[in-house]
């Protein structure tokens, strides 16, 4: 781990990306340590959260330790009511980890620099770090390995394409996505992702049809249209992303064991068929289970720092 943050995908070297899948795995099989005994957590939510909040409380009460959720009501924007660098002078003297899920990913980095706790991004406008680790557990259970895979990533080039991008090209397995041009992974994740992919050999493209990312693939994956944020472009989006639905039809063409991911909520009807979630292929829910595994993990490589 780079700093005293989880802020990115970045904040791991590549091969300390593998290690944290590993080390997730174990201890979703011997359980956690009790690292957060007598501390306390606060849980910073700008924008509505289901798995996220529940799978931290439910992490921070197996290492024994308490959450304070902060949601929407509570504190309002970051930076509107108070400075953010207020929220997290307070904060860094009140508890003992901050995890935030924000609008701007600038907030986090404010979080970040006032603090000298640990802050984990919950997910900001441009990464969702947590949810790849997550995704990546998932890869390597049902694949049996991560190195070589290939993994088509169908829609919007946001927050969970740019994390996820990252992540593929740390452990060496193939990143296609198929997105509109004008909605591809930001750039600075795109050459961090380009650079992490050329040292491990593996394969980082960008193509515009559906049909060719998933040609092959051993993973399907997907995400809304409309991401938090975004839904004054709702009508736009629908419409330029209206052939990129992940449906039973173009789960056909990847490979034949190929699974179906997607990080939730789902859409049925926009982004994904009716269907897809329960089809034989999908791995939807043991996904979001291991959301709790991943930041298990990554709250004990922070603590133990
Ligand atoms: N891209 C979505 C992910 C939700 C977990 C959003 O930011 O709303």
């Amino acid at each position: 781990m780079k700093g005293k943050d989880f802020l990115s995908i970045t904040d791991l070297e590549p091969d300390e990306v593998s290690q944290m899948v590993s080390k997730a795995r174990e201890m979703k099989n011997t359980g956690v340590p009790r690292l957060l005994d007598g501390k306390t957590v606060a849980l910073i939510f700008e924008k509505p959260s289901l798995r996220t909040r529940v799978s931290f409380e439910v992490g921070v009460q197996q290492m024994g330790g308490t959450c304070i959720y902060l949601s929407p009501m509570d504190i309002g924007e970051l930076g509107v009511r108070e400075p953010v660098s207020d929220v997290a002078r307070v904060l860094d003297r009140l508890v003992d980890v901050i995890v935030a899920r924000v609008f701007d990913h600038e907030s986090l980095a404010t979080l970040a620099a006032e603090t000298d706790i640990p802050v984990v991004n919950a997910l900001s406008d441009l990464a969702h770090p947590c949810q790849a680790l997550g995704d990546l557990i998932t890869m390597s259970e049902v694949k049996g390995r991560l190195e070589g895979l290939r993994v088509a990533y169908i829609g919007d080039g946001n927050n969970i394409a740019s994390s996820l991008a990252l992540g593929c090209a740390s452990v060496g397995a193939d990143f296609v996505i198929a997105a509109p041009s004008d909605y591809h992974v930001p750039s600075d994740a795109w050459e961090e992702a380009r650079r992490r992919a050329f040292e491990k050999e593996s394969l980082l493209e960008w193509v515009e049809d559906p049909k060719r990312a998933v040609d092959g693939a051993d993973v399907v994956y997907t995400d809304v249209w409309i991401s938090m944020g975004d839904e004054s472009e709702a009508d736009e989006r629908r419409r330029v992303f209206s052939q990129y639905q992940v449906n039973e039809d173009l789960m056909e063409l990847a490979d034949g064991g190929a699974v179906f991911m997607h990080d939730m909520p789902a859409h049925r009807g926009e982004e994904v068929s009716e269907g897809i979630l329960d089809h034989k292929s999908s791995v939807v829910y043991a996904q979001a289970e291991n959301r709790l595994h991943a930041q298990n993990a990554i709250l004990t490589e922070l603590l133990l720092r």
